[in-house]
């Protein structure tokens, strides 16, 4: 089953009266449970593109369909309620609010108060017993945990992480993206995962390579 279909983006950014075009004319299907590696250069496009199928910025051309709903027809706030149910996203700076513990910071987006499965997540991802400390009180690996049981609370169909482990060490990395993968596969939840780890590309079912905007592989 199709989960994300994207067809012919394009992205323009205009700043200043001068315009760069980030993305040309992207293509891209995910399937359900598949595990999906973004490589590219920096400055290829690859956050442009994650944040376009995410529905967090608006692309010049094209469109993107989430289960089949063209998410740049809905109105700015049904977008928001589609992306809330359907999407979640790891950022590379674990983006956690800082005046909320570990545990205020996983329920903030819950919509489904599904407790028992908020439970599973300190479990999955070994940070129970940090429920109650601050970010600041953690590790890295430990704040990109967190990020990952916030994104994954709602039982989104797809992950987007944009290089979230570009900040740990390798082995801690290993650890973070396994985790990832087995609530992945258990939930079958898609990943499309951007990263410059060779290692982790191993992993993916697919690779899409980014050049200059565009897709240079299948
Ligand atoms: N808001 C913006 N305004 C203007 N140009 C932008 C904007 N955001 C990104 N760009 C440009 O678009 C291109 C693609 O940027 P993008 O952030 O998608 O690259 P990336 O592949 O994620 O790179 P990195 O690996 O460094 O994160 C870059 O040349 C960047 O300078
Ligand atoms: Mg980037």
């Amino acid at each position: 089953m199709e989960v994300l279909r994207a067809e012919n983006i394009s992205k323009i950014y205009c700043q200043n009266a001068v315009s760069f075009q980030a993305l040309r004319g992207v293509s891209v299907t995910i399937q359900k449970g598949e595990f999906v590696a973004v490589l590219g250069r920096s400055g290829s496009g690859k956050s442009t593109l994650l944040n376009i199928l995410a529905g967090l910025d608006k692309p010049s051309e094209g469109k993107v369909c989430i289960e089949g709903t063209d998410i740049f027809h809905l109105s700015e706030e049904k977008r928001t309620f589609l992306r809330r149910k359907k999407i979640g996203f790891v950022f590379q700076a674990y983006e956690l609010l800082h005046s909320l513990t570990v545990i205020e910071n996983i329920r903030l987006p819950e919509l489904t108060k599904d407790a028992e499965y908020v439970e599973e997540l300190l479990d999955a991802l070994k940070i129970r017993q940090y429920e109650k400390s601050y970010p600041d009180q953690l590790s890295g690996g430990e704040q990109q945990r967190t990020a990952i049981a916030r994104a994954l609370v709602n039982h989104p169909p797809i992950l987007f992480a944009d290089e979230p482990t570009g900040n740990l060490d390798s082995r801690t990395e290993r650890v973070v993206i396994d985790l990832l993968k087995n609530l992945a596969a258990k939930y079958e939840t898609s990943i499309l995962l951007v990263t410059h780890n060779e290692e982790l590309v191993r992993d993916a079912d697919r690779v899409i390579r980014l050049e200059d905007g565009e897709i240079v592989n299948g």
